[in-house]
């Protein structure tokens, strides 16, 4: 099963949001198996923006990042990267759809209150940066046969 990493950004734990986004996520089926609040490092920063560190605004939102704790969440499910993505909303969060995290709750490109992978390599690379073996949970979701056709479970 797909896993994916969400952080609840700075501005969303400011805004107390944290309980209504992992409200959205768990409604939707996905499964939490990684919880915690953290403070991120430059190292984790530098690595986990490799792809904006020459952009503009990467010192702007190195500094945002680091402003206040985040929380790191870890979901499991089907294709979650995608449809975790789905359910974020686009960066701009002003112009994200109504439905989506990003345009009920959210109004800036910078303050747009969650990161979400942006695909399964990514997911993993995340998962290692900000999560060890003991903190992710194996567990058995009862609702399953709910969610979830047995065939969508073996693909
Ligand atoms: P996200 O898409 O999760 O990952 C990159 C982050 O950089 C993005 O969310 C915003 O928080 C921030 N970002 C992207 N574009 C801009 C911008 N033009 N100005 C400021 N911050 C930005």
């Amino acid at each position: 099963m797909e896993r994916t990493v969400v952080l609840v950004k700075p501005d969303g734990v400011q805004r107390a949001l944290i309980g209504k986004i992992i409200d959205r996520f768990e409604k939707k089926g996905l499964k939490l198996i990684g919880l915690k609040m953290i403070s991120l490092s430059d190292a984790i920063l530098d690595e986990w923006y490799s792809h904006h560190k020459d952009k503009s605004f990467f010192p702007s939102l190195k500094s945002y990042m680091k402003s206040f704790p985040v929380v790191a969440m870890l979901w499991e499910g089907v294709d979650s990267v995608v449809t975790v993505r789905k359910l974020t909303g686009i960066t701009k969060a002003r112009e994200a759809d109504p439905g989506t995290i990003r345009g009920d709750f959210a109004m800036s490109q910078q303050y747009n209150l969650i990161h979400a992978s942006e695909d399964s390599v990514v997911a993993k690379k995340e998962e290692a940066l900000v999560f060890t073996e003991e903190e992710i949970f194996s567990w058995k979701k009862t609702d399953i046969g709910h969610i979830y056709l047995d065939e969508e479970l073996k693909s």
